[in-house]
């Protein structure tokens, strides 16, 4: 498969140029493009290696316009609470405004994206009888830690598309309608939904990457003692 990207780069600058990325080329992307990322995308850890994700990858523009509906109908949700939200303390004005407008664009063009990959996880029942924790305490734990068995295959996906050149974002508002996902993806009952990514040539630039200061979030030994490095 070494054919297919032609550019090799270091895993320290996919990680610091993989910014979320929403407008794209109507040029399609090779499948074995797409068996490349999903390849990676599944190295990832699951909880006791259960591998339980699926990954939907859509083409077909009928299904990407269904898809593009439930994520504009979505998008209602976010868009109220753009304007009721004040802005977090560490972003500049601009990086808001921009992160606000890239966001809006999508919410109208999800569909455009030559791809769109659907990411969801088949589900047990939830929660462990054996956990000491009480039943509403476990349930709660349970879905906090749900994502963990398809949000890392979900980060080497965004890191495999930044090495071949394709563009991506993690989106997940579609989740306000997972009945309507789950309907128009023919997926099992017992799936839900965990992320929906367009994927394509991307009109904009790969990054920087801009995050708040270590300092700020990163402590040795305690919470309070920041991490200087
Ligand atoms: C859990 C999660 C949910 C997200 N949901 C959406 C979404 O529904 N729509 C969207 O456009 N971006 C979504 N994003 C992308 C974030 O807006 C983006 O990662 C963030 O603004 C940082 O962007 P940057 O990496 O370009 O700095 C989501 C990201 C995460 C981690």
């Amino acid at each position: 498969m070494d054919d297919v990207a032609s550019v090799q780069i270091g895993l320290f600058e996919a990680t610091h140029s993989a910014r979320a990325l929403r407008r794209f080329r109507p040029d399609p992307v090779p499948d074995e493009l797409i068996t490349r990322v999903l390849d990676t995308a599944v190295r990832g850890p699951s909880a006791s290696g259960g591998q339980n994700w699926i990954f939907v990858v859509v083409k077909d523009p009928a299904v990407r316009a269904r898809i593009g509906e439930i994520y504009r109908e979505s998008s209602r949700v976010v868009q109220a609470e753009y304007a009721e939200r004040a802005k977090p303390a560490h972003l500049g004005d601009r990086q808001y405004e921009l992160m606000k407008k890239s966001s809006s664009y999508l919410f109208e063009h999800m569909a455009d994206a030559p791809v769109l990959i659907v990411a969801a996880l088949k589900l047990g029942a939830p929660g462990s009888r054996h956990s000491p924790l009480s039943r509403e305490d476990e349930i709660a734990r349970f879905w906090r830690t749900s994502g963990a068995s398809i949000y890392p295959a979900i980060q080497n996906l965004i890191l495999a598309c930044r090495a071949l050149g394709l563009g991506t974002v993690l989106t997940t508002i579609h989740t306000y309608h997972e009945g309507a996902m789950k309907a128009a993806l023919g997926l099992p009952a017992d799936a839900y939904t965990y992320a929906l990514m367009p994927v394509g040539w991307p009109l904009d630039k790969f990054g920087p990457i801009k995050r708040r200061p270590l300092g700020e979030v990163a402590f040795r030994d305690r919470w309070g003692n920041s991490w200087a490095g």
